[in-house]
């Protein structure tokens, strides 16, 4: 196979797809053969990255992303669960690989180093890199102040939605919730404040329960026990995630601004830094971020640019038994997402443990190291676009390769993925120098 062979086997264009990374086998030199993804499947009809911890997903995402930003001028949105997307703007600046002076790709030679100056032109123009967490120091810090903090609006969830909002509530304590929010929805106006949420559920359950209009099982609920549990429960979410609108706070969230609308051409990658936060926090946060975006990209008047959003540890977001109100969202992007120019990546460790309808819609897939037979035996079972020997290879890839299949290449191909431009923040810490060995005798 070589270079004219796989040109002629399939035409590609830099500006309708990207360079992933070489053909194992033809990865360096003159010979070198590219691999090119189709830009429009990839993005719209979801793509599913898995393999074991240190396979490569997250570096592999990161060359797709800043890719679709820095060449393509795409809107991307990372759900950051362990605040490693965020290390390419530590300091609130752009930050490089430094691994880019050394790459030994002629086509990336010329590439990485445009796709910093595209982002470094996109950050003078609103766009670039948007990084956005919660209301805290840490956070703060590690960005030099140049992040924005989450204000999200709990009511922006559609009703039918709240009720799973914490996974697993039981029913009693689901109808206090609905009825503290219906409450606060009748006398507050939008953009309303968390805090008079959480005191309805607290100090004010009394008027809660004087409310008119209440079902009998509503006023049992709020009778019972279950009233304070559901309160304690949001509370800590609410004040753990500290991601929630407060008058105190600042203006609410734009996603709509965040996002862009169509027609601006401004390319951007908003990174929701979640370094640090409990389960339940990153599941609300992710749910009502992505189902805002699936709005915001469908609604008729002004909607927003069509976006990429990419779930980090997808068994979490998506998991293929209980509850989870992230679930429910991205299953709803996998079906309709595709439309309104919405797609998503979804990264697993575990695939067997992921939703197997939202894997079942992912048209493309990208294989790489993989020793679980269960997690095996999972990708043989959700596609049918790999064949045995392919599963066969998963166990013995080496980190950065993968196997690619789907509809975004016209055959499976075993490729090993390139270089990437921005600094890349999933590396394992040198635990030797962190132990020092040597001064024990020292
Ligand atoms: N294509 C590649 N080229 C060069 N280095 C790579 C490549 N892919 C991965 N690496 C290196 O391997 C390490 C692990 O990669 P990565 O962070 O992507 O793993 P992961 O599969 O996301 O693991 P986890 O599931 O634990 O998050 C990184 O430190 C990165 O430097
Ligand atoms: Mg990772």
């Amino acid at each position: 196979m070589d270079y004219d062979f796989l040109r002629n086997f399939y035409e590609f264009s830099e500006e309708t797809s990207i360079h992933i990374g070489n053909l194992v086998g033809y990865e360096r030199g003159a010979e070198a053969v590219p691999i090119y993804l189709d830009v429009n499947t990839l993005a719209t009809e979801h793509l599913a990255v898995l393999a074991m911890t240190g396979a490569g997903k997250s570096y592999t995402v990161g060359r797709i992303i800043e890719r679709l930003v820095g060449l393509l001028n795409g809107t991307v949105v990372v759900f950051d669960t362990h605040g490693e997307y965020g290390r390419a703007f530590a300091q609130g600046q752009l930050q490089t690989n430094p691994s880019i002076a050394s790459t030994d790709d002629a086509r990336d030679r010329e590439v990485l180093p445009r796709i910093i100056a595209n982002l470094n032109t996109l950050q003078t123009r609103g766009g670039g890199i948007i990084v956005l967490s919660p209301q805290a120091d840490k956070f703060d810090n590690k960005y030099a102040g140049q992040n924005r903090h989450l204000a999200l609006q709990l009511d922006n969830f559609e009703l039918d939605d709240l009720a799973e909002i914490l996974p697993g509530l039981p029913e009693a304590q689901q109808r206090v919730l609905d009825v503290a929010i219906r409450q606060w929805r009748n006398e507050c106006d939008a953009p309303r404040d968390i805090q008079v949420l959480i005191e309805l559920l607290t100090t004010r359950l009394d008027e809660l329960r004087q409310m008119e209009g209440l079902s009998e099982s509503e006023q049992k609920a709020l009778g019972s026990r279950s009233a304070g549990i559901a309160a304690l429960r949001l509370r800590r979410v609410i004040n753990e995630s500290q991601s929630f609108y407060t008058a105190a706070a600042g203006n609410p969230t734009d996603l709509r601004a965040i996002l862009g609308r169509r027609g601006e051409a401004v390319g951007r990658l908003v990174i929701v830094d979640l370094q640090g936060l409990s389960d339940d926090s990153r599941q609300i946060i992710v749910g009502l971020i992505s189902s805002e975006i699936l709005r915001l990209a469908s609604a008729n008047a002004e909607p927003t640019r069509p976006a990429f959003l990419v779930f980090e540890e997808g068994h979490n977001f998506a998991p293929a038994g209980g509850t989870s109100i992230s679930r429910n969202i991205i299953k709803r992007i996998a079906a309709e997402g595709r439309k309104f120019g919405v797609g998503f990546a979804i990264i697993s460790q575990r695939p067997s443990k992921l939703d197997a309808d939202v894997t079942s819609q992912c048209n493309t897939i990208v294989a790489m190291r993989i020793k679980n037979p269960d997690d095996q035996r999972f990708i043989s079972k959700s596609s049918d676009m790999f064949s045995q020997s392919d599963i066969d290879e998963l166990p013995s890839l080496s980190t950065g390769e993968a196997l690619i299949c789907g509809r975004s290449i016209p055959a499976p191909l075993l490729v090993k993925v390139g270089t990437k431009a921005l600094r890349h923040g999933g590396e394992s810490p040198r635990i030797l120098d962190e132990w020092a060995p040597g001064s024990i005798n020292g």
